[in-house]
């Protein structure tokens, strides 16, 4: 079978679900292929973080009644080390700015019935996606679908199919320059249903390794610990897990960590990523396809977003105003913030985990950052505005 679309989006998650919405909204047809079920998106656990951007975007595009109900803004968080706890005060310092706490597999769960309500079309369960003449002006796009073999031709492609995808490698190799870093640690991460032991996130440094207390709902918490990348989440009991977040956590004062069943728990590398340029031909890659970066930051997802919004004005340009130079400028455009996040999120990395190879001096100057971080407006600042998230002009 074949079907003709204007863009065919390979990927169902923030970013391919966002662009299929934003060119909808300018009366851009497009069809989205997943190779997941529409269950499955919608019950993968991840990102937790939603930007100041991010929550104006979905705001505009109408995607915001849940996330308004159901999200809790954030103006702060607190950075935890040698028994204490410092507030980055995220709103005061960047003039009313702050974040929302909401599950990427809500805003997935919001865009999905927003796109089925629209008429979608999102294909799920394909297998075997794969990209043809991709620079030419009509390329397509190959899969099955329901045990049939099919065929999209369109006049662009988006690479919204994550780190694993296939969109990256139908670039030839010879053009595509990547940068990466593996970091020797993991993030060992569990939902807990226990009451909030914090009313704001805590990032916590110590002897034993980095933790991360965040939260789902007031029921349910998300916490991470710094772990070996290479370890099996067997090896952790729900016992270990629970007295290893307390030893991390621990304060000088009565502070104390509400605990209770674990009901979910897995372990995920942590890497850095970028490959440049994020474009070839017609095909144009955005989120994770293009670059990832640790959790730290917190930045992933809203990355992807900002992409999405710089595809989606250079593709509405395209079609309205018969332009290229917005689509010849939207891999550098995009490239300039990823960067920004990039050495944000490795920079948070590197201040909060134990590094195997650290020495007693490199022990002393993590914490000569903490302490310039938590008490001088100017670094404290520099956290804040990267953590609430630049201006999409960025
Ligand atoms: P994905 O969400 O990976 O979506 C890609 C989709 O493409 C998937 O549904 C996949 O099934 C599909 N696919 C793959 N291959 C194919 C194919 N061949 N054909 C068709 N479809 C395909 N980010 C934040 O902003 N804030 C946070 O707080 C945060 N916390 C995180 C915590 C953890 C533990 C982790 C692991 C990540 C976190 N992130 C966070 C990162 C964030 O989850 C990702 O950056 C985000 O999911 C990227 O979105 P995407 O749409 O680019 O890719
Ligand atoms: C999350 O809630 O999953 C979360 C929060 C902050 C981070 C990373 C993940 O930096």
């Amino acid at each position: 079978m074949h079907i003709q679309t204007r863009v065919g989006i390979i990927g169902a998650g923030p970013a391919g679900l966002l662009l299929s919405l934003l060119l909808s909204m300018e009366g851009i047809d497009s069809i989205v292929l997943e190779t997941r079920s529409r269950a499955e998106i919608e019950a993968t656990i991840r990102a937790g973080v939603l930007e100041h951007g991010t929550v104006e975007l979905l705001t505009e595009m109408g995607l915001d009644e849940r996330m308004k109900r159901e999200g809790a803004v954030h103006r702060g968080i607190e950075l935890r080390f040698d028994g204490y706890g410092h507030r980055i005060d995220l709103y005061k310092l960047t003039h009313g700015r702050s974040v929302v706490l909401y599950p990427q597999h809500e805003v997935i769960k919001d865009c999905v019935a927003a796109r089925l309500k629209q008429g979608g079309p999102i294909l799920f369960n394909v297998k075997n996606v794969q990209l043809a003449n991709i620079s030419s002006t009509q390329p397509s796009i190959h899969y099955t679908h329901e045990n049939e073999q099919q065929e999209i031709q369109c006049d662009f492609i988006a690479g919204c199919d994550g780190f694993h995808g296939i969109a990256r490698s139908a670039i030839p190799i010879e053009q595509q320059k990547i940068f990466t870093r593996t970091y020797p640690f993991g993030w060992l991460g569990i939902l807990m249903q226990a009451p909030q032991s914090s009313q704001e996130l805590i990032y916590a440094y110590s002897e034993r390794g980095f933790a991360l207390v965040s939260t789902r709902t007031p029921e349910l918490q998300r916490m991470y610990i710094q772990c070996d990348p290479h370890d099996a989440i067997g090896n952790w009991s729900d016992a270990m897990i629970t007295e290893e977040l307390q030893a991390r956590l621990v304060t000088k004062d009565s502070w104390k960590l509400l605990v209770g069943p674990i009901i979910q728990k897995n372990i995920v590398a942590m890497r850095s990523f970028v490959v440049e340029p994020m474009q070839y031909g017609r095909v144009f890659l955005a989120g994770d396809a293009a670059h990832i970066v640790p959790p730290t930051g917190a930045k992933g997802m809203n990355l992807a977003i900002a992409d999405i919004r710089h595809l989606s004005h250079a593709l509405t340009h395209f079609y309205q105003q018969h332009q290229t130079d917005l689509l010849e400028a939207y891999s550098a455009t995009c490239l300039r913030r990823v960067w920004r996040a990039e050495h944000f999120s490795w920079w948070l990395t590197s201040m909060l985990h134990r590094f195997p190879d650290d020495d007693a001096f490199q022990q002393r100057m993590q914490r000569a950052q903490l302490d310039y971080t938590v008490s001088s407006p100017a670094s404290a600042t520099s956290l804040a505005e990267n953590y609430v998230g630049l201006p999409f002009a960025w």
